[in-house]
């Protein structure tokens, strides 16, 4: 199991600091919408300049039409990130163009697909697709199977049954970690490091835990320590 920091800092700067805290240690980092909006590609290039080796989760979630979202797969080639990600909803034809348009490149990132946030409850999640999220994040996680992704984001709750339905080497990565039971704030979902080993989760995504504490890099050894136990 890996560990992925979120970088969810409101300044570069403040985001910088914490990756330098960080940086003798192995971990993904995942440069989210509001870093990414605001800080662009030369941000990217930044955290390549503190340690070139670490692994980089570009998580904004495509959601468009086919063509777009292809598009979109393509430029992202451009940025030298390891990982992406889009929405399962998006739909299965949307999903297998991306995978379609970067079949020439043998370098491709990873492509995961979002299932069902983890800052949904059921209520909430069945109002908008009609359905539980159990139910639904099994087909999303189905689809993106069946069109080439290489794995999705899910809860830990939801990572046992994905690979039973999918293969075990279906990726799950998994938001909404609090790795020692730490405060939830806005995600509905929450599981501790002892959830995501039971589920054979391959990502744990870490933020606030991390970012928030005195100390991120003690957070940071004290995840890895458990992460390998
Ligand atoms: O601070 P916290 O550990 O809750 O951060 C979780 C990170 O994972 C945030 O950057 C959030 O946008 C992201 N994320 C999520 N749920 C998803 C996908 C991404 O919480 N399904």
């Amino acid at each position: 199991m890996e560990l992925c920091v979120a970088l969810d800092l409101p300044t570069m700067e403040e985001n910088l600091d914490l990756i330098e805290k960080i940086q003798q240690y192995p971990v993904w980092l995942k440069v989210g919408l509001r870093s990414y909006i605001r800080d662009g590609k030369p941000f990217i290039d930044e955290i390549k300049k503190i340690n070139p080796e670490f692994k980089i989760f570009l998580d904004l979630k495509l959601y468009d039409i086919p063509n777009t979202m292809a598009d979109a797969a393509e430029s992202i080639m451009g940025l030298g990130v390891d990982m992406f990600n889009v929405h399962a909803s998006a739909g299965r034809k949307a999903m297998t163009e991306v995978m379609k348009r970067l079949e020439p490149y043998d370098n491709r990132p990873l492509v995961l697909a979002v299932t069902a946030l983890t800052s949904f409850d059921n209520e909430e999640f069945t109002h908008v697709y009609g359905e539980t999220i159990a139910n639904k994040a099994d087909q999303f996680a189905k689809d993106a199977h069946e069109a080439g992704l290489d794995g999705v984001v899910c809860s830990a709750y939801e990572s046992a049954s994905i690979k039973s339905l999918t293969s075990d080497t279906f990726i799950t990565l998994t938001p909404g970690i609090r790795p020692f039971g730490e405060d939830a704030g806005d995600q509905e979902r929450v599981a501790t490091i002892d959830v995501a080993h039971e589920a054979n989760v391959d990502f744990i995504v870490v933020g606030r835990p991390i970012y928030k504490a005195p100390n991120p890099a003690d957070v940071v050894e004290k995840i890895l320590v458990a992460l390998v136990q």
